[in-house]
């Protein structure tokens, strides 16, 4: 029969922005978990697309892990990034840890797309996803296919609007 063609995508951001959160909610319900913890170096998880199925690697964000993500870098195939839009205070770290990652001569000179989640949306703290692209300095990133959606993990918002993208992006 036909198969779902496979891609390899990294999930990377911060620790608690909620990667887990979100990829758990891209599972069909009864393959998801009812309770998410810090995630310890990384996870690998699947979902399908209506047209792909992807293997994710969930990493962890927490600093003593960060080092991790590199790794796993030439394998992806597309890359999704977490951001917790009501932590203004580690928004420069977020910043950070993304140059980082577009620098890295892994990614660098790759037409590799990036879709990022606004995530946190609920929350009354949240910035908009127009202010987290801002803050984050998207618009500069030319030479790369980049989305972002503002999502609420928890009730599965903005989520399928991103996978949507994601897989246009790669057909
Ligand atoms: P690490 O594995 O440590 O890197 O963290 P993570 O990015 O995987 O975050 P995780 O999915 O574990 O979520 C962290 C916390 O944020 C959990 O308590 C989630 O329930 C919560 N959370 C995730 N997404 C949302 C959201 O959209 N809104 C709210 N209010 N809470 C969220
Ligand atoms: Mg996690």
């Amino acid at each position: 029969g036909l198969r779902k063609k496979e891609v390899h995508v990294l999930c990377l951001g911060l620790d608690n922005s909620g990667k887990t959160t979100i990829i758990n909610k891209l599972k069909p319900s009864n393959a998801q978990s009812q309770d998410i913890v810090p995630t310890i170096g990384f996870s690998i998880e699947k979902f399908k697309s209506s047209s792909l199925s992807f293997t994710v690697f969930d990493m962890s964000g927490q600093g003593r892990y960060r080092n991790l993500w590199e790794h796993y870098y030439k394998e992806g195939q597309a890359i999704i990034f977490v951001i917790d839009s009501s932590d203004r205070l580690r928004m420069v770290v977020a910043k950070e840890e993304l140059d980082t990652l577009l620098n890295h001569p892994d990614i660098k000179h790759r037409r590799i797309p990036i879709l990022f989640f606004a995530n946190k949306m609920d929350l009354r703290d949240a910035v908009t996803s127009v202010k987290v692209s801002q803050l984050l300095c998207l618009e500069n990133i030319k030479d790369k296919p980049w989305h972002i959606c503002a999502s609420d993990a928890i009730k599965g918002e903005g989520l399928q609007e991103g996978v949507d993208w994601l897989q246009d992006q790669i057909q």
